[in-house]
Protein backbone atom coordinates (compact mmCIF):
# COMPACT_ATOMS: atom_id res chain seq x y z
CA UNK A 1 0.00 0.00 0.00
CA UNK A 2 1.03 3.80 -0.84
CA UNK A 3 1.98 6.09 2.04
CA UNK A 4 0.09 9.18 1.75
CA UNK A 5 2.13 12.26 0.18
CA UNK A 6 2.87 14.97 2.37
CA UNK A 7 4.25 18.18 1.35
CA UNK A 8 7.63 19.47 3.46
CA UNK A 9 9.57 22.54 3.60
CA UNK A 10 13.14 22.79 4.13
CA UNK A 11 14.74 25.20 6.36
CA UNK A 12 18.33 25.27 5.87
CA UNK A 13 20.16 23.45 3.55
CA UNK A 14 23.54 22.89 5.40
CA UNK A 15 25.26 20.26 6.15
CA UNK A 16 22.16 18.25 7.98
CA UNK A 17 19.32 19.99 5.26
CA UNK A 18 21.60 19.06 1.94
CA UNK A 19 21.09 15.10 3.59
CA UNK A 20 17.34 16.05 3.81
CA UNK A 21 16.82 17.18 0.67
CA UNK A 22 18.75 14.67 -1.24
CA UNK A 23 17.18 11.29 0.60
CA UNK A 24 13.59 13.22 -0.73
CA UNK A 25 14.59 13.69 -3.56
CA UNK A 26 16.53 10.32 -4.48
CA UNK A 27 14.35 8.02 -2.03
CA UNK A 28 11.21 9.69 -0.91
CA UNK A 29 8.35 9.97 -3.49
CA UNK A 30 6.05 9.88 -0.20
CA UNK A 31 7.43 13.04 0.45
CA UNK A 32 7.62 16.38 -1.55
CA UNK A 33 9.48 19.68 -1.25
CA UNK A 34 7.23 22.60 -1.45
CA UNK A 35 9.87 25.05 -0.87
CA UNK A 36 13.15 25.64 0.63
CA UNK A 37 15.02 28.66 3.45
CA UNK A 38 18.18 29.89 2.90
CA UNK A 39 19.88 32.38 4.79
CA UNK A 40 22.18 33.29 2.24
CA UNK A 41 21.45 35.51 -0.46
CA UNK A 42 23.41 34.03 -3.30
CA UNK A 43 21.06 30.85 -2.79
CA UNK A 44 18.02 32.81 -3.15
CA UNK A 45 15.93 32.06 -6.32
CA UNK A 46 17.75 29.24 -7.09
CA UNK A 47 16.45 25.74 -7.49
CA UNK A 48 16.69 23.29 -4.62
CA UNK A 49 17.79 20.23 -6.69
CA UNK A 50 20.18 22.68 -8.53
CA UNK A 51 21.81 23.43 -4.21
CA UNK A 52 22.07 19.96 -3.28
CA UNK A 53 23.84 18.80 -6.65
CA UNK A 54 20.94 16.77 -8.20
CA UNK A 55 18.27 17.93 -11.02
CA UNK A 56 16.33 20.59 -10.54
CA UNK A 57 13.03 19.91 -8.83
CA UNK A 58 10.95 23.09 -10.21
CA UNK A 59 11.43 24.79 -6.26
CA UNK A 60 13.46 27.74 -5.92
CA UNK A 61 15.32 28.14 -2.87
CA UNK A 62 13.86 31.64 -0.36
CA UNK A 63 14.98 33.63 2.23
CA UNK A 64 11.45 35.37 2.08
CA UNK A 65 10.20 33.57 5.17
CA UNK A 66 6.16 35.68 4.69
CA UNK A 67 6.20 33.42 1.35
CA UNK A 68 7.22 30.21 3.05
CA UNK A 69 4.46 30.88 5.93
CA UNK A 70 1.73 31.53 3.62
CA UNK A 71 2.35 28.38 1.69
CA UNK A 72 0.07 25.28 2.75
CA UNK A 73 2.67 21.98 3.98
CA UNK A 74 2.21 19.55 6.41
CA UNK A 75 5.66 19.69 7.63
CA UNK A 76 9.07 21.38 8.24
CA UNK A 77 12.42 20.59 8.74
CA UNK A 78 14.16 22.89 10.62
CA UNK A 79 17.63 22.78 10.59
CA UNK A 80 19.35 26.25 10.34
CA UNK A 81 22.18 27.06 12.45
CA UNK A 82 20.90 28.89 14.83
CA UNK A 83 17.01 28.63 16.31
CA UNK A 84 14.49 31.37 15.72
CA UNK A 85 11.87 30.83 18.23
CA UNK A 86 9.64 33.33 16.59
CA UNK A 87 9.99 31.59 13.47
CA UNK A 88 9.24 28.04 14.83
CA UNK A 89 6.12 29.89 16.43
CA UNK A 90 5.26 31.53 13.21
CA UNK A 91 5.43 27.71 11.46
CA UNK A 92 3.53 26.25 14.11
CA UNK A 93 0.71 28.60 14.40
CA UNK A 94 0.13 28.42 10.75
CA UNK A 95 -0.54 24.71 10.68
CA UNK A 96 2.62 23.52 9.71
CA UNK A 97 4.14 20.32 11.66
CA UNK A 98 7.97 20.83 12.73
CA UNK A 99 10.64 18.38 13.04
CA UNK A 100 14.10 19.69 13.92
CA UNK A 101 17.73 18.78 14.65
CA UNK A 102 18.42 21.75 16.61
CA UNK A 103 16.50 22.09 19.78
CA UNK A 104 13.36 20.98 21.67
CA UNK A 105 15.01 17.03 22.34
CA UNK A 106 12.83 17.75 26.10
CA UNK A 107 10.26 20.18 25.97
CA UNK A 108 9.34 19.67 29.20
CA UNK A 109 12.66 20.71 30.70
CA UNK A 110 12.97 23.42 28.01
CA UNK A 111 12.98 27.15 29.01
CA UNK A 112 9.71 27.93 30.46
CA UNK A 113 8.42 31.20 28.86
CA UNK A 114 9.41 29.57 24.79
CA UNK A 115 8.12 26.31 25.92
CA UNK A 116 4.67 28.15 26.50
CA UNK A 117 4.90 30.41 23.47
CA UNK A 118 5.20 27.11 21.31
CA UNK A 119 2.45 25.32 22.77
CA UNK A 120 0.34 28.28 22.06
CA UNK A 121 1.23 28.03 18.82
CA UNK A 122 0.49 24.53 18.20
CA UNK A 123 -2.51 24.83 19.56
CA UNK A 124 -3.30 28.02 17.52
CA UNK A 125 -1.93 25.65 14.16
CA UNK A 126 -3.19 22.15 15.39
CA UNK A 127 0.38 21.27 15.21
CA UNK A 128 3.27 19.03 16.82
CA UNK A 129 6.80 19.82 17.03
CA UNK A 130 9.18 17.35 17.54
CA UNK A 131 13.29 17.46 18.34
CA UNK A 132 15.60 14.71 17.57
CA UNK A 133 18.81 13.88 16.03
CA UNK A 134 21.96 12.07 16.54
CA UNK A 135 23.03 13.49 19.90
CA UNK A 136 20.88 14.67 21.58
CA UNK A 137 18.85 12.67 19.48
CA UNK A 138 18.83 8.91 18.87
CA UNK A 139 21.94 7.95 20.54
CA UNK A 140 21.43 10.24 24.28
CA UNK A 141 17.57 9.88 24.16
CA UNK A 142 15.96 6.93 22.18
CA UNK A 143 18.96 4.83 22.85
CA UNK A 144 19.39 4.48 26.10
CA UNK A 145 15.63 3.74 26.61
CA UNK A 146 15.76 0.83 24.10
CA UNK A 147 18.33 -0.70 26.51
CA UNK A 148 16.78 0.18 29.41
CA UNK A 149 13.94 -2.33 28.38
CA UNK A 150 16.43 -5.09 29.28
CA UNK A 151 17.30 -3.55 32.80
CA UNK A 152 16.01 -4.97 36.32
CA UNK A 153 17.56 -1.61 38.06
CA UNK A 154 19.76 1.38 36.71
CA UNK A 155 22.39 2.45 38.96
CA UNK A 156 23.76 5.51 36.25
CA UNK A 157 23.71 6.12 33.01
CA UNK A 158 27.20 7.66 31.12
CA UNK A 159 26.83 8.70 27.30
CA UNK A 160 30.25 10.04 26.22
CA UNK A 161 30.80 11.27 23.10
CA UNK A 162 34.79 11.62 20.82
CA UNK A 163 34.81 13.58 18.20
CA UNK A 164 37.43 15.18 16.09
CA UNK A 165 35.93 18.19 14.79
CA UNK A 166 38.66 19.02 11.78
CA UNK A 167 36.99 17.45 9.17
CA UNK A 168 33.67 19.02 9.83
CA UNK A 169 32.81 21.76 7.14
CA UNK A 170 30.36 23.50 9.04
CA UNK A 171 33.21 26.28 10.05
CA UNK A 172 30.71 28.12 11.47
CA UNK A 173 29.36 26.23 13.87
CA UNK A 174 32.49 25.04 14.83
CA UNK A 175 34.67 28.42 14.95
CA UNK A 176 31.78 31.32 15.13
CA UNK A 177 28.93 29.04 17.41
CA UNK A 178 31.63 26.27 19.28
CA UNK A 179 34.20 28.72 20.10
CA UNK A 180 37.05 27.13 18.92
CA UNK A 181 40.31 28.94 18.10
CA UNK A 182 39.45 31.32 20.97
CA UNK A 183 40.98 32.17 24.00
CA UNK A 184 40.31 29.16 26.60
CA UNK A 185 39.48 31.12 29.12
CA UNK A 186 36.57 32.53 26.88
CA UNK A 187 35.07 29.28 27.09
CA UNK A 188 32.30 28.43 29.41
CA UNK A 189 28.24 27.18 29.64
CA UNK A 190 27.51 30.91 29.91
CA UNK A 191 30.27 32.33 27.52
CA UNK A 192 28.11 33.59 24.34
CA UNK A 193 24.67 32.57 23.45
CA UNK A 194 25.68 29.46 21.22
CA UNK A 195 27.23 27.94 23.74
CA UNK A 196 25.22 28.29 26.77
CA UNK A 197 22.18 27.19 24.10
CA UNK A 198 24.39 24.10 23.28
CA UNK A 199 24.87 23.51 26.67
CA UNK A 200 20.95 23.93 28.28
CA UNK A 201 20.34 21.55 25.25
CA UNK A 202 22.43 18.97 26.37
CA UNK A 203 21.32 19.54 30.13
CA UNK A 204 17.34 19.01 28.94
CA UNK A 205 18.59 15.58 27.46
CA UNK A 206 20.16 14.20 30.69
CA UNK A 207 16.68 15.98 32.41
CA UNK A 208 14.78 13.72 29.52
CA UNK A 209 16.50 10.11 30.69
CA UNK A 210 16.18 11.14 34.52
CA UNK A 211 12.22 12.05 34.05
CA UNK A 212 11.77 8.73 31.68
CA UNK A 213 13.80 6.58 33.84
CA UNK A 214 12.65 8.23 37.42
CA UNK A 215 15.81 8.69 38.19
CA UNK A 216 14.68 11.81 40.83
CA UNK A 217 17.46 14.18 40.22
CA UNK A 218 17.84 17.55 42.02
CA UNK A 219 19.96 19.35 39.12
CA UNK A 220 21.94 19.34 36.11
CA UNK A 221 25.23 20.55 36.22
CA UNK A 222 27.45 21.88 33.16
CA UNK A 223 31.05 22.45 33.09
CA UNK A 224 34.05 22.54 30.54
CA UNK A 225 37.64 21.86 30.60
CA UNK A 226 39.10 24.36 27.69
CA UNK A 227 42.63 22.95 26.22
CA UNK A 228 44.84 24.95 24.45
CA UNK A 229 46.62 24.15 20.94
CA UNK A 230 50.11 23.12 20.88
CA UNK A 231 50.53 23.85 17.07
CA UNK A 232 48.73 26.17 14.43
CA UNK A 233 46.04 24.14 12.52
CA UNK A 234 44.74 24.58 8.91
CA UNK A 235 40.58 24.01 9.29
CA UNK A 236 39.26 24.34 5.53
CA UNK A 237 39.36 28.51 5.46
CA UNK A 238 40.78 28.97 9.58
CA UNK A 239 43.67 28.93 10.94
CA UNK A 240 43.55 27.35 14.15
CA UNK A 241 46.58 29.39 16.43
CA UNK A 242 48.53 27.37 18.45
CA UNK A 243 47.37 28.77 22.34
CA UNK A 244 43.95 29.01 21.62
CA UNK A 245 41.17 26.71 22.01
CA UNK A 246 41.55 23.28 20.94
CA UNK A 247 39.65 21.49 23.16
CA UNK A 248 36.82 21.23 24.61
CA UNK A 249 35.69 18.27 27.33
CA UNK A 250 32.32 19.32 28.60
CA UNK A 251 30.45 17.09 31.24
CA UNK A 252 26.42 17.92 31.71
CA UNK A 253 25.93 15.25 35.23
CA UNK A 254 22.57 14.88 36.72
CA UNK A 255 22.75 14.34 40.35
CA UNK A 256 20.77 13.45 43.09
CA UNK A 257 22.04 14.91 46.39
CA UNK A 258 25.16 15.02 44.92
CA UNK A 259 25.66 11.77 43.28
CA UNK A 260 25.84 11.73 39.34
CA UNK A 261 23.01 9.23 38.83
CA UNK A 262 23.43 10.79 34.80
CA UNK A 263 25.96 11.97 32.81
CA UNK A 264 26.47 13.19 29.00
CA UNK A 265 30.29 13.67 28.09
CA UNK A 266 31.64 15.17 25.00
CA UNK A 267 34.98 15.21 24.12
CA UNK A 268 35.67 17.45 21.49
CA UNK A 269 38.63 18.29 19.57
CA UNK A 270 39.68 20.62 16.62
CA UNK A 271 42.97 20.14 15.02
CA UNK A 272 43.25 16.59 16.46
CA UNK A 273 45.57 17.17 19.08
CA UNK A 274 44.10 14.58 22.27
CA UNK A 275 45.29 16.39 25.99
CA UNK A 276 46.92 13.32 27.88
CA UNK A 277 44.43 14.04 30.99
CA UNK A 278 41.32 13.18 29.44
CA UNK A 279 39.63 10.07 29.59
CA UNK A 280 40.08 7.81 26.00
CA UNK A 281 37.08 6.46 24.66
CA UNK A 282 36.94 4.91 21.37
CA UNK A 283 36.06 7.93 18.67
CA UNK A 284 32.41 7.94 18.37
CA UNK A 285 29.76 7.45 21.21
CA UNK A 286 30.15 4.93 24.13
CA UNK A 287 26.66 4.14 26.31
CA UNK A 288 27.01 2.50 29.63
CA UNK A 289 24.48 1.35 31.39
CA UNK A 290 25.61 0.54 34.88
CA UNK A 291 22.69 -1.40 37.06
CA UNK A 292 21.37 -5.19 37.22
CA UNK A 293 22.93 -5.75 34.17
CA UNK A 294 25.64 -3.81 33.18
CA UNK A 295 25.67 -2.81 29.73
CA UNK A 296 27.49 -0.87 27.26
CA UNK A 297 27.39 -0.42 23.86
CA UNK A 298 29.79 1.68 21.29
CA UNK A 299 28.12 3.28 18.27
CA UNK A 300 29.85 4.80 15.17
CA UNK A 301 29.11 5.90 11.86
CA UNK A 302 30.75 5.40 8.58
CA UNK A 303 29.88 5.82 4.90
CA UNK A 304 30.50 2.19 4.56
CA UNK A 305 32.25 -0.83 6.48
CA UNK A 306 32.39 -2.85 2.90
CA UNK A 307 33.77 -0.55 0.65
CA UNK A 308 36.67 2.08 0.49
CA UNK A 309 35.57 5.67 1.34
CA UNK A 310 37.46 9.00 1.88
CA UNK A 311 36.97 11.02 4.85
CA UNK A 312 34.68 13.42 3.58
CA UNK A 313 32.27 10.78 3.25
CA UNK A 314 32.83 9.38 6.35
CA UNK A 315 32.40 12.19 8.14
CA UNK A 316 29.42 12.72 6.40
CA UNK A 317 27.82 10.08 7.34
CA UNK A 318 27.27 11.56 10.90
CA UNK A 319 25.30 13.91 8.99
CA UNK A 320 23.29 11.75 7.09
CA UNK A 321 22.38 9.99 10.90
CA UNK A 322 21.19 13.23 12.23
CA UNK A 323 18.86 14.37 9.28
CA UNK A 324 17.23 10.73 8.82
CA UNK A 325 16.31 10.62 12.68
CA UNK A 326 13.83 13.27 12.05
CA UNK A 327 13.21 12.68 8.02
CA UNK A 328 11.87 8.86 9.05
CA UNK A 329 9.69 10.51 11.79
CA UNK A 330 7.68 12.95 9.81
CA UNK A 331 4.72 10.93 9.19
CA UNK A 332 4.74 9.98 12.99
CA UNK A 333 5.06 13.96 13.52
CA UNK A 334 2.38 14.73 11.36
CA UNK A 335 0.22 11.64 13.12
CA UNK A 336 0.47 12.96 16.16
CA UNK A 337 -1.82 15.24 18.31
CA UNK A 338 -1.23 19.13 18.87
CA UNK A 339 1.71 20.05 21.23
CA UNK A 340 5.35 18.54 22.00
CA UNK A 341 6.03 15.20 20.27
CA UNK A 342 8.94 14.27 21.71
CA UNK A 343 11.28 11.11 21.84
CA UNK A 344 9.76 9.19 24.60
CA UNK A 345 5.70 9.69 23.04
CA UNK A 346 6.08 9.77 19.31
CA UNK A 347 6.40 5.54 18.57
CA UNK A 348 10.02 3.77 17.56
CA UNK A 349 11.00 5.83 14.54
CA UNK A 350 12.28 3.34 12.11
CA UNK A 351 14.09 3.57 8.49
CA UNK A 352 11.05 4.43 5.85
CA UNK A 353 12.77 3.37 2.83
CA UNK A 354 14.97 0.38 4.31
CA UNK A 355 15.87 -1.79 1.71
CA UNK A 356 13.62 -0.20 -0.52
CA UNK A 357 12.06 -3.26 -1.67
CA UNK A 358 8.00 -2.11 -1.76
N1 LIG B 1 20.94 16.80 17.24
C1 LIG B 1 22.02 16.46 16.58
O1 LIG B 1 22.52 15.36 16.68
C2 LIG B 1 22.67 17.46 15.65
C3 LIG B 1 23.78 17.09 14.85
C4 LIG B 1 24.29 18.02 13.94
C5 LIG B 1 23.73 19.29 13.84
N2 LIG B 1 22.69 19.61 14.65
C6 LIG B 1 22.04 20.92 14.55
O2 LIG B 1 21.31 20.95 13.32
C7 LIG B 1 21.34 22.27 12.77
C8 LIG B 1 21.93 22.23 11.36
O3 LIG B 1 23.28 21.81 11.43
P1 LIG B 1 24.24 21.96 10.14
O4 LIG B 1 25.50 21.24 10.42
O5 LIG B 1 23.42 21.62 8.93
O6 LIG B 1 24.50 23.53 10.16
P2 LIG B 1 25.24 24.45 9.08
O7 LIG B 1 25.55 23.67 7.86
O8 LIG B 1 26.38 25.16 9.73
O9 LIG B 1 24.15 25.57 8.83
C9 LIG B 1 22.84 25.31 8.38
C10 LIG B 1 22.31 26.52 7.65
O10 LIG B 1 22.14 27.61 8.55
C11 LIG B 1 21.98 28.74 7.75
N3 LIG B 1 22.30 30.02 8.39
C12 LIG B 1 23.16 30.98 7.99
N4 LIG B 1 23.06 32.06 8.78
C13 LIG B 1 22.12 31.78 9.68
C14 LIG B 1 21.55 32.50 10.77
N5 LIG B 1 21.94 33.71 11.07
N6 LIG B 1 20.60 31.89 11.52
C15 LIG B 1 20.19 30.65 11.24
N7 LIG B 1 20.70 29.91 10.23
C16 LIG B 1 21.65 30.48 9.46
C17 LIG B 1 22.87 28.53 6.53
O11 LIG B 1 22.09 28.86 5.40
P3 LIG B 1 22.73 29.36 4.01
O12 LIG B 1 23.51 28.16 3.51
O13 LIG B 1 21.61 29.73 3.18
O14 LIG B 1 23.64 30.49 4.38
C18 LIG B 1 23.25 27.05 6.60
O15 LIG B 1 23.06 26.38 5.38
C19 LIG B 1 22.15 23.11 13.76
O16 LIG B 1 21.25 23.75 14.63
C20 LIG B 1 22.98 22.09 14.51
O17 LIG B 1 23.34 22.53 15.81
C21 LIG B 1 22.15 18.72 15.52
Amino acid sequence: MESPQHAVILWGLGAVGRELATAIIDHRPDLRIVAARVYSGDKNGVDVGTLVGRDPVGVAATTDVEQILALDADCVLYTPRRTEIADVCALLASGKNVATTAFLFHPERSDRTDRDRLLDACRRGGSSVHGSGLNPGNLSGVLPLALSGMSRTIDKITLQERADWSVYDSTSITFDNMAFGRPVDEISPTANEFLAFNSALFSEQVWFLADALHADIDEVTASVDAVPAKDDHQIFDHVLRAGTTAGQRWQWRGQRSGETLIEIETLWTVGNEYPDHWPTPQHGWTLTIEGDPSMRTHFFSLASFRRAAGMEEHVRSANVATAMQILNAVPAVCAAPPGFATMANLPLIRSHTGFGHV
